[in-house]
């Protein structure tokens, strides 16, 4: 019997996970290394506000997260928080005064803002050189000639995550499913330059695409990041095919003393016995935004001492 059954050994196949969690703890460490170096040296620690207009849920949680982000590496913060009462005006007066304040290395607008804001005007006003998001368009332009500068945080943590598991994407196809300012368009601007860890050819998908099933099912790499949960099944894949979920979405779960859980665009479980590779939600994008955000504060603040040496 024991020689039947080794005749018909089943290789048990599962995906692999791809774990944000574990490399945004890594980045968040060699942070907290730089800035002990600096206060050794005797240099400026690192400071990251965040403006937060409004009491949207996810969006307190969001900057939470980058608030506590900040005190496990040594960073100093700030919070601006403003009732969605405030109009454009109040609010880029506020933006002047940070631009100004010495103290502050980085900052960011926390979006959505409320509708009556005009979200364009409002980060037009962020000083580029403190712009942490990199969502100003001058910024944003930088990245797209492939000037080095400030990438968006979210983009810049997936692009951290391929270069820390060695993918190799240089002629791969892949497919961005979104084209939002702050994930969808960066990223397939970022996937397809000249760069070692890109070179793909990039698709770009959004809610006008048509036949998106056979897009997904042609393409080695899928960012999804359309906030629709448990859009992605495994059927509408390939074998060996990456999946990077940028989804965050908030769905009723009676059993959580919250009432909600979070869910990517992903259908996680559907996958469990594919060979693929994959980043959960929560766990995978998320915490990696988070961790590049403040390598960017960093970066400003580092920025700022080389400029004051040229000056003196
Ligand atoms: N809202 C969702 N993602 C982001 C982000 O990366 N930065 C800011 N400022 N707001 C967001």
């Amino acid at each position: 019997i024991n020689s039947l059954c080794n005749m018909y050994i089943w290789k048990k196949i599962s995906m692999k996970i791809i774990d944000g969690k574990k490399i945004s703890n890594d980045v968040l460490d060699e942070i907290k290394n730089h800035v002990e170096d600096r206060v050794n040296n005797r240099k400026k620690v690192p400071h990251l506000a965040a403006i937060l207009v409004g009491d949207d849920g996810p969006s307190q949680t969001y900057v939470n997260s980058k608030i506590r982000a900040c005190e496990r590496v040594g960073f100093n913060s700030s919070l601006f928080k403003f009732n969605d009462n405030i109009n454009e005006d109040e609010l880029l007066n506020e933006i002047t005064k940070i631009n100004e304040n010495k103290e502050i290395d980085g900052f960011i607008v926390q979006l959505p803002l409320p509708s009556n804001i005009d979200q364009e005007k409002i980060l037009t006003q962020v000083s580029p050189e403190k712009d942490v998001d990199g969502f100003h368009p001058f910024n944003y332009g930088k990245m797209t000639l492939g000037i080095d500068t400030f990438i968006p945080a979210t983009p810049s943590g997936i692009v951290e995550l391929i270069k820390r598991y060695k993918i190799d994407l240089s002629g791969k196809r892949c497919l961005v499913i979104g084209r939002s300012q702050i994930v969808g368009r960066p990223i397939s601007i970022l996937l397809s330059q000249n760069q070692s860890f890109a070179n793909a050819t990039v698709t770009v998908a959004h809610s006008r695409s048509k036949e998106l099933e056979t897009l997904c099912i042609n393409s080695d790499l899928i960012v999804s990041a359309i906030g629709i949960p448990k859009f992605l099944k495994s059927r509408m894949v390939s074998d060996n095919s990456i999946i990077i979920d940028v989804g965050i979405s908030r769905v009723d779960d009676e059993t959580s003393s919250k009432g909600y859980k979070i869910v990517g665009d992903v259908d996680f479980e559907d996958f469990s016995q594919r060979d693929v590779m994959i980043t959960p939600v929560p766990g995978g994008v998320g915490p990696m935004t988070i961790s590049m955000l403040l390598k960017n504060t960093l970066k400003a603040c580092e920025l700022k001492d080389w400029l004051l040496n040229l000056i003196h």
